[in-house]
């Protein structure tokens, strides 16, 4: 509980405003002080020109000061030249700066992204991280923003102003001033009702996007499944819920106008009230009266624009806790200096004593033990969820074993640098992911500055090659996304050469558990087969025909490893493996070696 609350003034708009303050006002000091600069400038003509409505009107009272009005007149015209000229000035500095904060939130959080972990990227919507890196970055450039205008532009002009006023009459000033306290306090009670409105309307649009990514994605489910009704009400529900919370957000902000027009027509009817009996009974001059006028008339928009500034910060603070949210959880891969490069001198991988689990309390490794020889396939078999895709993680430290190790080449994976570990592994997973962009391109990711001659080379080897040339446009054939272009085995192969591109000494495949049928089941497994010679291959398998091809079969049952030998000693030891194998291929299937696999049922 007392976390809540911890968290509440940690995310408060105060600390968030210092926050913004500290991280990026001070790094961009020289811009906002230039800005400030251009907005005095901008006041102080302001201010000057209230204070000038004072000798225009005594002379033209006098009748005899027409050469001064003359002057008067160019210097007003002048001085709103400079005044539009400094507006023009503070505003392009602000823009830039503001789009280069917005620029530097968007480079940290990504960053920030690159450096979490599975567990981080698994409890988390794609859509959720899209919103924050548009609308609500931009969030904390505009409360930025509103401060400084806010601080700069109308603090400055009205200060001018009210001297104006002072020096002219210190009393109407007093009269004037005395009523603005009321309509900032009634201003602030929207607040609360603004910010609930940010946030809903933020968490919608995540669901908008959420909803359009999911009906790309997944149109053949929606269409075969004819899910456009379910969609459709999603996504109806979600743009109300923005259309309502926009709807609240504009209407807590609108209401400001009445409140502060209420408010600014006390002051001045009390002060003409009272103006005019100075000048007309007492016998004031109508210079200093309508200066004071004038001055109290452009205070208003300064003076409104302040009393809701609070007001207009609420949605910039709403994207800036947001982004806040995400950059304070604590980044789980940071490079760390100093550790050690992973050497990989024969590939042996061990699993000793290995406990994990994705939440607590529910084990999905328990205890396990295992070794992959080098220059060896082992394949990992077993029921669904027993644990292999799981086994296929650690080794690439997606995950940090709860207790026991996993080594290679004796060196415990948690001691050595990251970024070795991962670079001595080259991983087909269980479902294949494409990157937008070409063919050539997605193989290209398994080695930065590969040569056309190396792609294709690697294309080659996973049996990929003839096909992309069948292609009108051969390796520049655009993939769809995430693929969505090419066939289920067309994928596979692709994922393959990029396995192989990489040319590393470790592979882990996870073999997809969609039955191609026969004909590219068997040009996928002749490129499996040569990119698993000379290295150390752990494969989980769910066709017969690498199960029959691996050195070793290693069964994954409950999170542990049952039985442990090669095809022919675990059907003798008739165990839980000639169980499996039974029940999966059949009592009669007759494995063959290398040959043409029939997969029996
Ligand atoms: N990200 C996750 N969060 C929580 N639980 C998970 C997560 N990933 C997997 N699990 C659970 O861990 C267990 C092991 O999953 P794993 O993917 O390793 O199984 P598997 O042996 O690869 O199964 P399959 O043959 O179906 O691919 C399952 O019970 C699964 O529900
Ligand atoms: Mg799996």
């Amino acid at each position: 509980m007392s976390e809540t609350s911890a968290d509440r003034d940690q995310y408060s708009s105060l600390a968030l405003l210092k926050r913004l303050v500290r991280e990026h006002g001070r790094q961009h000091v020289r811009s906002y002080l230039l800005a400030a600069l251009l907005m005095s400038i901008g006041a102080g003509a302001t201010a000057l020109s209230a204070w000038m409505l004072k000798p225009v009107l005594n002379h033209m009272v006098d009748g005899e000061g027409f050469k001064t009005l003359q002057f008067l007149a160019g210097g007003v015209t002048v001085l709103f030249f400079v005044r539009g000229l400094a507006t023009w000035g503070y505003q392009v500095v602000l823009a830039r700066t503001g789009n280069r904060i917005v620029a530097g939130v968007q480079r940290r959080l990504y960053e920030h992204l690159l450096q979490q972990d599975m567990r981080f990227f698994h409890s988390r919507h794609s859509t959720e991280l899209m919103t924050h890196l548009g609308g609500a970055a931009s969030g904390v450039r505009d409360a930025l923003q509103v401060v400084i205008t806010g601080a700069g532009r109308d603090v400055l002009t009205l200060v001018g102003l009210i001297i104006v006023m002072i020096v002219q009459d210190p009393v109407m000033a007093l009269i004037a001033l005395s009523i603005m306290p009321v309509g900032g306090y009634a201003l602030n009670r929207l607040i609360r009702r603004v910010r609930q409105s940010a946030r809903r309307s933020f968490a919608g649009s995540a669901v908008i996007l959420e909803t359009i990514q999911e009906t790309v994605q997944g149109i053949r489910i929606v269409k075969s499944f004819n899910l456009e009704n379910t969609m459709r009400r999603r996504m109806n529900d979600a743009v109300r819920e923005v259309e309502r919370s926009v709807n609240r957000m504009a209407m807590g902000q609108a209401i400001s106008s009445p409140i502060s027009d209420a408010v600014a027509g006390i002051a001045i009817g009390a002060v003409i009230f009272y103006g005019s009996w100075r000048v007309s009974i007492a016998g004031a001059d109508p210079g200093s009266f309508f200066s004071f006028v004038g001055a109290l008339l452009m205070a208003y928009e300064p003076g409104k624009k302040l009393a809701r500034l609070h007001l207009d910060i609420q949605n910039g603070l709403t994207g800036a806790r947001m982004i806040y949210e995400v950059l304070d959880t604590p980044a789980q891969e940071v490079p760390q200096e100093g550790l050690p490069e992973l050497r990989v001198s024969a590939g042996r991988i061990a699993f000793e004593n290995v406990r994990f689990s994705y939440r607590e309390g529910e084990s999905v490794l328990d205890g396990i033990n295992l070794v992959a020889e080098p220059n060896a396939t082992t394949a990992l078999v077993g029921p669904s969820g027993g644990g292999k895709s799981t086994i296929i993680a650690l080794i690439q430290r997606f995950f940090r074993p709860e207790d026991g190790r996993v080594t290679i080449d004796g060196q415990n994976m948690m001691d050595v640098d990251l970024a070795s570990l991962r670079d001595k592994i080259a991983f087909v997973s269980q479902d294949i992911f494409l990157f937008r962009g070409t063919i050539r391109d997605n193989i290209a990711m398994g080695k930065v500055g590969a040569s056309d001659e190396e792609i294709i080379n690697a294309a080659r080897m996973a049996n990929a090659h003839d096909f992309i040339i069948g292609f009108a446009t051969g390796y520049d054939t655009n993939v769809g996304e995430q693929g969505a272009q090419l066939s289920g085995g067309q994928r596979q192969r692709i994922a393959i050469a990029r396995a192989f591109l990489k040319n590393a000494p470790i592979i882990l495949l996870d073999e997809p558990t969609a039955a191609l049928d026969s004909e590219s089941e068997r040009e996928v497994q002749k490129a499996l087969d040569s990119l698993r010679h000379g290295r150390t291959t752990i494969v989980v398998a769910h066709r017969l025909q690498t199960i029959v091809n691996s050195d070793r079969i290693c069964v994954i049952e409950n999170g542990r490893a049952v039985e442990n030998g090669t095809h022919e000693e675990l059907i003798a030891a008739k165990g839980t493996y000639h169980t499996f194998f039974a029940t999966q291929f059949g009592e009669s299937a007759t494995p063959v070696k290398f040959g043409a696999a029939t997969r029996s049922h």
